[in-house]
């Protein structure tokens, strides 16, 4: 998938110019895990609108990550925030050299991107990236109705979920997301979950 081409040509179906709208709820939710979190990573960030808004609240440091400058340059445009830094690279090698760096990692949009194939290396990736006892938060994309080949967004089943992440990952919580954009609203498309780094 060639995503730069995606931004370059405007085809961004994901790109609603807002945080997700369950955000807000889990900012204060966790609002402390947010405050005591030194270092965030938003993988995957795009025009970069939900660092931003947690950039309110978090304490620390965030740094969003896309793997398409273009998205990069956009965010770093829209968001020149003091305390977010804008990185254009790849999840999958972020990890060299900063295991452990990260307390908190959230997560939107961007396992549901990835080719189901790399599912393994993005468990492996998170694993390495948080620390222990620090955390993963996320939206993460069942979508019953939107078959597994037909994407992005690839569908993912909350077993396939459990076998990726419970090796490294202790599953804290998880809830239907109360709120949700317009387009993904009334099918149970969505599961908010926090895993715990063990
Ligand atoms: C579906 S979009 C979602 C963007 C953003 N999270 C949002 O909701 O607006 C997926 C994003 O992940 C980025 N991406 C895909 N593979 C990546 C990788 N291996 N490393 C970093 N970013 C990646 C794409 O460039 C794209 O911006």
């Amino acid at each position: 998938m060639d995503w730069g081409r995606c931004y370059r040509q405007g085809d961004t179906p994901w790109e609603k110019g807002e945080p997700h709208p369950e955000l807000p709820f889990l900012l204060e939710r966790y609002r402390e895990l947010f405050a005591k979190s030194d270092r965030l990573l938003i993988p995957g960030c795009g025009f970069g609108h939900d660092a931003a808004l947690i950039a309110g609240t978090a304490g620390g440091e965030i740094e969003g990550l896309d793997i398409a400058k273009e998205a990069v340059m956009e965010a770093k445009e829209k968001y020149p925030m003091e305390n977010i830094s804008w990185q254009c690279g790849d999840l999958f090698e972020w990890s060299e050299g900063k295991e452990g760096a990260y307390d908190l990692v959230w997560e939107h949009t961007c396992f549901s991107a990835i080719p189901p194939e790399t599912r393994l290396n993005y468990a492996v990736a998170m694993a390495s990236l948080i620390r222990q006892n620090g955390y993963l938060l996320g939206v993460f994309f069942p979508n019953p109705d939107h078959p597994a080949e037909d994407g992005p967004p690839f569908h993912v089943s909350v077993a396939e979920l459990h076998q990726l992440f419970d090796k490294d990952f202790l599953l804290e919580w998880s809830a239907e997301p109360s709120k949700t954009y317009e387009s993904r609203q009334g099918r149970g498309r969505e599961l908010s979950m926090l895993w715990q780094r063990k």
